[in-house]
């Protein structure tokens, strides 16, 4: 079908929750030592798989931190730049054996552990206190996983009170030691557990298993802090493991968390394969995020089944809190999960947002997995900082896209013939679209001018697609329009040291005359005033 774009800005779906912007920290590579933290010499390497030898260890100079002793740079990028509202901490595959404990009180005594998510050794330095100092540093809102795997019940209370606890009881008082304030952490924002389905995890268990435990948990915790915000571990929104646990947990939990870095398998990138393998590969990558959209769909039609038979009648969201690009044969525990994203991997993120965006009614928290250095739009070296290609649709969603309202959009566009992941949910949905929008109508606060934002992917390799955008009962949309593009010639082009801008988003002001090019393997975003 010959392409066209209809926005209906009379037709709102919820204003987009600024928690789709979220961040992820997880004590794995260089993601919190060498990210967050500079690296020590006992901090890194963090892995033994991961050598680096006494000799070859670069510090990162003093000037180069906060007054806390945090790296500058990733701060400055995630606060000013991205304005990521909330990160999760501590993990992801490392909280199910951490023990909160050796991470408070005076860093000399703390004690170094063998990490056994990702192999090596945790030292501990960096722990509740200075996440939450981080935290305060970057303006985020806190989000802590708890230990479902080894962790018991009672850690995870005392946990709570440490943080929270504003009485004169043991955890309470211990935080104020350590920290010599008295205002507790505040943190509202509590995950039961990580991915306790997979088999990879310390301590797996059945669904029914997790869901009994939760269940007490869940209890418990509010009798320590009813203020709370519990997010219950989902997999991948479609499976048994989220109906069982939805139907066990629904009047026990505000988010049902849905995983799907591991879980979906969205694949990436371009290795030294043949022609038909790359092929393959483009497709995985670049359509793949329509295979969460669906898990979303299906997620929340469980969600009200579950709260239809409890007679639930307050809204559970989906907290999405672990999402993005990732190709498990390039970022590999051996290389603490380091990948180097292409503008084909760019386009999978820009259709990530806009599957959050048009589900803005139901997804209430994203969070990229991870935000500095592990599968990350953000690289470090010891003095600096490079943006990859991912970098860009984040940016300019989070600009563009938070604050205003997602609106209908509906799209007319050619469909992609290749093979894209997983295979069964092409069977339902049907073949994906190369074309690939979203829309947010956007309200300034001080003057109420109003603008359209429309993000659209173009996921074809090669075609360039002239397309209509009809703007729905609306009779005075500007002619001049803000333009955002993220494009290159070279759908494989990277960023990297000594080209850090290689792919990056080019803006110009465009006239519109009811239509738009969109060039091939191209994300664009574009700006419309409304009188
Ligand atoms: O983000 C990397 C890992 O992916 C996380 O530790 C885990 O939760 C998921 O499997």
């Amino acid at each position: 079908p010959a392409p066209a774009l209809d926005i209906f800005p009379s037709a709102p779906i919820a204003p987009v929750s600024p928690y789709i912007f979220s961040g992820f920290l997880e004590h794995l590579g260089r993601c919190i030592y060498g990210g967050i933290l500079p690296a020590t010499p006992t901090t890194f390497p963090h892995t033994p798989r991961r050598p680096c030898p006494a000799d070859q260890f670069v510090e990162t100079p003093r000037a180069l931190l906060t007054p806390e002793g945090f790296r500058a740079d990733v701060l400055a990028v995630l606060r000013d730049e991205l304005q990521v509202p909330l990160v999760r901490w501590p993990g992801g595959n490392f909280v199910s054996s951490y023990n909160w404990k050796d991470g408070v009180g005076p860093r000399e005594e703390r004690k170094r552990r063998p990490e056994l998510a990702w192999g090596g050794e945790e030292s501990n330095l960096f722990g509740t206190d200075e996440f939450i100092a981080w935290c305060r540093v970057a303006k985020i809102e806190p989000y802590i996983v708890l230990n479902m795997g080894t962790g018991t019940l009672e850690d995870a209370l005392h946990w709570i009170e440490y943080c929270n606890g504003t009485g004169d009881t043991y955890y309470a008082n211990l935080r104020r030691k350590n920290t010599g304030r008295d205002e507790p952490h505040n943190v509202k924002y509590w995950g039961l557990g990580n991915e306790v389905w997979g088999e990879w995890q310390v301590g797996q268990q059945s669904a029914s298993e997790y869901a009994t435990k939760a269940r007490q948990w869940a209890h418990a915790i509010r009798l320590v802090d009813p203020s709370v915000i519990l997010v219950g571990c989902g997999e991948t929104g479609v499976n048994q493991w989220d109906d069982v646990v939805l139907d066990a947990l629904v009047d026990k939990i505000q988010m049902h968390s849905v995983e799907a870095v591991c879980s979906i398998h969205l694949y990436t990138g371009f290795g030294p394969r043949d022609r038909s393998e790359t092929e393959k590969e483009y497709g995985r990558s670049v359509y793949g995020p329509d295979a969460a959209e669906y898990s979303i769909e299906v997620c929340k039609g469980l969600i009200n089944k579950a709260r239809f038979a409890k007679n639930v009648g307050k809204p559970i969201k989906i907290a999405f809190d672990e999402y993005g690009v990732w190709d498990e044969t390039v970022g590999t525990p051996e290389n603490g999960l380091e990948q180097f994203y292409t503008l084909a991997d760019a386009l999978a993120m820009a259709s990530w947002l806009n599957v959050f965006v048009r589900q803005a009614d139901i997804v209430d928290m994203a969070c990229i997995a991870q935000s500095v250095n592990v599968i990350s739009p953000l690289i470090t070296s010891p003095t600096g900082l490079f943006r990859q290609t991912i970098y860009w649709p984040l940016f300019l969603f989070s600009r563009y896209m938070r604050g205003g309202t997602s609106v209908r959009v509906s799209l007319t566009s050619p469909a992609y013939a290749g093979e894209t992941l997983p295979g069964w949910i092409s069977s339902i949905k049907g073949a994906p679209k190369d074309l690939d929008a979203s829309a947010v109508l956007h309200e300034d606060a001080a003057t109420r001018a109003r603008s359209l934002r429309v993000a659209v992917v173009n996921r074809s390799e090669a075609t360039a697609y002239e397309v209509p955008i009809r703007v729905a009962f609306e009779k005075r949309v500007g002619e001049e329009v803000e333009v955002h593009e993220l494009w290159h010639e070279d759908v494989r082009a990277r960023n990297g040291w000594g080209s850090e801008e290689e792919v990056c988003v080019k803006a110009r002001k465009g006239s519109w005359d009811g239509k738009w090019t969109f060039r091939e393997h191209s994300f664009t975003l574009l700006v419309f005033k409304l009188q």
